[in-house]
């Protein structure tokens, strides 16, 4: 039996220990916001936070986030109101839309850290990949958030 704090509430779950998050948020808890997309932590599309780190979700054991605070972009704001959602929104930043719940979960942890980055900052340090190529709105999004 595995116990963990997602979004405020507490969850007991038997689930085996070596089962990635991932697969518990989406298989057992039904949070099909945080999405699989290479499975070996590569692209980030999985990302969420832990205590407030973005993490990969699909290369973390779910026996490695017991006793912290997870988040998942369903709890990021009660409302989707979160400063990056909305520049997000402002920006038009999507195309398909499937890595863009991991990218705000990144650029989220990562403006909490950085709060008046650079162009070189955000490249340097947002590695999520998007296949659609919004890097250019994802940018300008960062920015918006910051400001
Ligand atoms: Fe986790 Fe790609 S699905 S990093």
């Amino acid at each position: 039996m595995i116990e963990i704090t997602v979004n405020g509430r507490q969850h007991r779950l038997d689930v085996e220990d070596d089962m990635p998050l991932l697969w518990v948020l989406r298989d057992e808890l039904g949070m099909t916001g945080t999405k699989y997309g290479c499975g070996i932590g590569q692209c980030g599309a999985c990302t969420v936070h832990v205590d407030g780190e973005a993490q990969r979700s699909c290369s973390l054991p779910v026996s490695a986030a017991v006793g912290s605070k997870i988040t998942t972009i369903e709890g990021l704001s009660p409302d989707s109101s979160h400063a990056v959602q909305r520049a997000w929104l402002a920006e038009d930043v999507p195309q398909c839309g499937y890595c863009q719940s991991g990218q705000i979960m990144a650029a989220a942890a990562f403006l909490k850290a950085n709060p008046q980055p650079t162009d070189a900052d955000i490249d340097t340090n947002l590695s999520n990949i998007c296949r659609c190529g919004t890097y250019p709105r994802m940018r300008k999004a960062i920015h918006r958030a910051a400001a």
